[in-house]
């Protein structure tokens, strides 16, 4: 998740530039940079921090990015980039765009080259220097080394050499010092648009880039290159065939296009969960093996520990909650999970062969940095699962397993969660292998069913209309109980936090088995009950908990998969996940209610992005 803004035509390049990146600031905010042509020699500026601190470096030298101010030397074509890191910590280095070693190439790029170790490895025997530690800068080398060596100095036919070596996903634009009159951009997994202009076209990764000058916008669609010059833009498939394609008008305002075309991130953020989950795994899964870079357990590490901990506030914890019962599955070692303000004071059972893992979205909340600190100073060895890269909490533990995420603008977290749990599924599973808890087979198929969740979840969200409906019949209630069995509990409890944090709703999440112990007292008729029932073993149970609720008045919605016809009867109202192995099924059974929340705060008018009391990341203690 980064933005891109390109420009080709007859206004000064500059303003555009930079204006385009901060409209598109949401989608990453750690460094940004520009690169134009001037006088046909290239400049490149790049910067770590918010756009800010890379205009005021291009004024430093003597540029104006402000409209209505002549610029020393006419500038007509060039490209910014927003960086939210991925690989390599925020830095100048780091930041887009990345030139190639013989200043013909430039380029910038979203989305995460698979092959890189692979690539780079190639171009540094070919002689290739690197400068930055991201998998991006292989693209601008890859790309140059095919222009000099088989493609005759033909830029396209350099790009279309490289994107067939490149696995992975990307929306790439491509300056060439020889080439002063175009970019080149290709997409794949990775969004990507052309807004036609007057005397102007325009690149960008989404619309509000370009909205100020034009509404007149082409989706480039997955392989395809385009060539974009002053007056004209051409759309070829990887291979070299012609795609013709209409443009379509924008009728959105600035601010909806930001959020996408959704009323709120939240709704834009749940949405972008398949592709969070991918980025999360899909790097991270090749031939049938898991690969986590420079993984710090070994079978012995792992036996030494008598036990594993899980350290987390708020929805991290949640996530650490369905990571004991995960691991505690698939590798027999104990589990324990804290909530990081009680972890830290109750003088925790922690010595040098304990292994804490410690979630965080963004790596600063501060009750989880000082448990953290807290388990290295007892000398345990500590994993991060963050999704800011660079953040303290990165930083300070000694292995850190990124989620990709992208930027969370919405207080309320949702697809940081999933690829929460797509990062404790990652491990959970490589060390149930590293220990042979689980054999070869089991691996693969819980590899095979793990690959499969983005495509699920996309299923699910063409049916969000269920929700909505339901939602739109109860947004009245006044207090919803959440119920579920062994990993369908856990999840309860991050359903009922969605619910509370954003629609103001009382709530709480049970034990399906434990309801009849003293909260049943609080069912009466008409009270909503949430059901998640994903648990094969588990299902009879809560079938007669379901029972249980319903004969004193409850009205019970059930989140269960489409097979189970027993476990859709027993509800009065059903919404159906496809089929998975019970153990992937909080991937899935989440996201609907998440919906649900959402949907809910949406019919009270709550203001869903920035909830009443909460903020996004929690620096005090
Ligand atoms: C705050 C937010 C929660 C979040 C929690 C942990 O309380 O409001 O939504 O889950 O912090 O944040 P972290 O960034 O550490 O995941």
């Amino acid at each position: 998740m980064c933005g891109i803004v390109g420009y080709v035509g007859d206004r000064d390049a500059l303003p555009i530039l930079i204006k385009g990146l901060k409209k598109l600031e949401y989608r990453g905010y750690d460094s940004s940079g520009v690169t134009f042509l001037e006088d046909d020699r290239i400049r490149l500026i790049k910067k770590k921090g918010r756009i800010e601190v890379l205009e005021n470096s291009l004024k430093e030298l003597g540029y104006n990015t402000d409209f209505g101010h002549e610029q020393e030397k006419k500038i007509c074509l060039g490209m910014g980039h927003t960086r939210w890191a991925t690989h390599g910590a925020p830095s100048d280095e780091n930041a887009h765009p990345h030139l190639s070693d013989r200043r013909h190439v430039c380029v910038i790029h979203n989305g995460i080259i698979e092959n890189y170790t692979e690539l780079r490895g190639f171009l540094i025997e070919k002689g290739v220097r690197f400068l930055s530690e991201t998998d991006s800068e292989v693209a601008a080398h890859l790309i140059e080394y095919h222009y000099l060596t088989n493609c005759n100095a033909d830029l396209f036919s350099a790009v279309q050499a490289a994107l067939m070596e490149i696995e992975g996903s990307y929306a790439l634009v491509v300056l060439c010092t020889e080439h002063p009159d175009l970019l080149i951009a290709a997409k794949k997994d990775n969004p990507l648009i052309i807004g036609y202009g007057e005397g102007a076209n325009y690149i960008a990764s989404d619309i509000p880039a370009v909205i100020e000058y034009t509404r007149n916008v082409l989706i480039v669609e997955d392989n395809e290159i385009a060539v974009v010059r002053r007056d004209s833009v051409e759309l070829f498939t990887v291979h070299g065939q012609k795609v013709e394609r209409d443009t379509f008008r924008v009728d959105w305002d600035a601010e909806a296009a930001e959020k996408g075309g959704f009323e709120h991130f939240m709704m834009k953020e749940i949405f972008e969960e398949p592709s969070a989950v991918k980025a999360t795994i899909s790097s991270r899964i090749r031939s049938n093996r898991i690969v986590l870079d420079g993984f710090p357990l070994n079978r012995d590490r792992i036996l030494k520990a008598s036990r594993i901990h899980f350290v987390a506030c708020g929805t991290a914890y949640h996530a650490g909650c369905v990571g004991k019962n995960i691991i505690e599955k698939v590798c027999r070692i104990p589990v324990e999970v804290d909530v990081a303000s009680e972890f830290r004071y109750k003088d925790p059972i922690i010595d040098e062969n304990s292994i804490v893992i410690i979630i965080s979205q963004s790596g600063e909340t501060l009750d989880t940095l000082a448990a953290m600190r807290e388990a290295k100073r007892r000398g345990a060895l500590t994993i991060s699962i963050v999704n800011v890269v660079g953040s303290s909490i990165a930083r300070e533990s000694d292995y850190v397993l990124y989620t990709a995420a992208g930027p969370e603008i919405s207080v309320a977290s949702t697809k940081a969660y999933l690829t929460q749990l797509s990062c404790i599924y990652l491990m959970a599973f490589e060390m149930a292998r590293i220990i042979g808890r689980i054999d070869q087979a089991e691996y693969e198929h819980y590899l095979d069913e793990l690959i499969l969740v983005p495509e699920k979840i996309s299923l699910m969200l063409e049916k969000q209309s269920e929700i909505q409906r339901f939602a739109s019949e109860h947004f009245n209630a006044k207090s919803i109980f959440f119920i579920g069995r062994g990993l369908d509990y856990f999840l309860s409890m991050e359903a009922s936090l969605k619910l509370k944090e954003i629609s103001y709703i009382h709530s709480e999440a049970y034990p399906g088995g434990e309801l009849k112990h003293g909260t049943i007292a609080l069912i009466e008729k008409g009270t909503l009950v949430v059901c998640s029932l994903t648990q094969d073993r588990l299902l009879e149970k809560m079938i007669s908990n379901i029972s249980e609720v319903k004969a004193r008045g409850a009205v019970v919605l059930g989140i269960t998969s489409q097979d189970k016809e027993n476990a859709i009867r027993s509800c009065d109202e059903a919404f159906t996940i496809p089929p998975i192995d019970p153990i992937l099924a909080p991937m899935l059974a989440v996201t609907p209610c998440q919906l649900f929340a959402y949907y809910m705060a949406v019919n009270k008018g709550c203001d869903v992005d920035k909830p009443r009391n909460l903020a996004k990341s929690v620096t005090v203690e």
